[in-house]
This record gives C-alpha cells, structure tokens and sequence, in this order.
C-alpha cells in the first residue's frame, strides 16, 4: 500500500544497539575522577546531545568554571573509556528485532540511513555488522548543532536526496522527537521518548515500525 514515505532515519544510539549504559560508565569514570557528582538521572538527561553539549550539562554540578581546554581533555578522556566499551561490541550486540526490521523494511524498497549525534557513529555500526547498510550515515562528525537541532536530520535526508516530509525518524530521545518535528518530520518513539508521548508514534518495539510503514 503506497503511504507518505520513502525514506526511513534510525537514530543509533538507543534505537539500533544500546549503548546508553557504556555512555553512562564512562561519564561515572571521569566524573568520580574529579570528583562531581553524576547519576542516572543526569545521563538521562544527555540521551541525544553531543559529547560537549552533554558534558556542559555534567559540570552544571562542578561548582566552578573548566576552560576549553580542559574540557576538551575531559571529552577526550570520556571518549576513550567509551571506546574501550564499544570494542567489546559484535553483530551479536544487534538484536533479531532490529535485524528483521531492517531486512523488512529495505525488502520493501525504502531508502534507509542512519541521523545520530555520535561521533562513533561508523565505528559502532562496523562492530554490529552493519558497515556499508546504510544508503547514507549522517554523524556527529558532519554537522555543527547537536539535536534537538534537526541539523543531522537533514543532513540524512539530503545525503539520500528524499524530502524532509517523505522521511519518517525512529528516535528514543526527547530532544531528537523535538528535532525531527523541528525540521518537519514525523517521528516514531520507542523506550524513553515513547514512553514520554514525544512521537507521532509511540512503539514498545521497532518491529512495530513494519506496521506504520
Ligand atoms: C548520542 C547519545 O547518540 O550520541 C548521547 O545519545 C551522546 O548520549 C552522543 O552524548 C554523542 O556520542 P559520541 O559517541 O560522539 O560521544
Ligand atoms: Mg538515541
């Protein structure tokens, strides 16, 4: 049945593999290192920004003010525990929802790819097993402004060259619900976005995209 789309953008992190936890340890690392206090109620506010603009957030609680420098130091520290965690990853990280879906969804000829924050972006998708999927990867490393910014968003749309409105997002992050409406998308939510009512739709599962779509 012919519907609104041709195009579908998967947020990564939270949506295609579940890195959240890996984020979380590393931000704890650094920030017991320095001695601030971080818990799973800060990092949850972080689902979908960039590492400075999370970072910023962190060291709301810090007490006093971190130059560039250091906070670029602090980023960079971060990132390497980080990677240390993402190492461990394989295809067996990728589960059968997200396998089939995709499968699913490209068997009926839409244009997939792949609007994330992350800077890690291709790095993770090599561990998954999904390196080449994609028709176009928009990453952190290509665009300036960090979700709820549609900036990444648009950037996917354009690399696959589908109109903004003919794309459908798939997203867990308030702040990337709010980026797709912002670059006038509809978005469909799962795990705390959904759970929150930030989408057009709101899924318990991706496989509820073969659904919509
Ligand atoms: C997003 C995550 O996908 O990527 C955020 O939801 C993270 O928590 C952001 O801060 C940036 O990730 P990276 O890999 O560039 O540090
Ligand atoms: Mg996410």
């Amino acid at each position: 049945m012919a519907n609104q789309w041709s195009a579908v953008l998967f947020d990564l992190d939270g949506v295609l593999c579940f890195t959240d936890e890996y984020h979380y340890l590393a931000w704890k690392r650094v920030t017991d290192e320095l001695g601030i206090p971080f818990d799973r109620a800060v990092n949850n506010r972080l689902r979908g920004l960039s590492r400075m603009d999370s970072l910023d957030i962190i060291l709301e609680q810090a007490g006093r003010a971190f130059t560039r420098d250091e906070k670029e130091a602090l980023a960079a520290r971060k990132n390497d525990i980080y990677r240390g965690c993402l190492a461990a990853m394989s295809p067996a990280d990728l589960s059968g929802d997200v396998r089939e879906t995709l499968d699913a969804l490209r068997a009926r000829g839409y244009r997939l790819a792949v609007g994330s924050s992350s800077k890690n972006a291709p790095f993770i998708l090599e561990r998954l097993g999904l390196g080449g999927f994609f028709d176009a990867v928009a990453d952190g490393n290509l665009v300036a402004r960090s979700k709820p910014d549609p900036e990444v968003f648009l950037k996917a749309a354009e690399l696959l060259g589908e109109q903004p409105e003919r794309s459908l997002l798939v997203e867990d992050a308030v702040a990337g619900a709010e980026a797709a409406h912002r670059g006038g998308m509809r978005v469909a939510c799962v795990g705390d976005a959904a759970a929150r009512e930030a989408g057009d739709y709101n899924m318990a599962s991706v496989r509820e995209l073969l659904e919509i779509l």
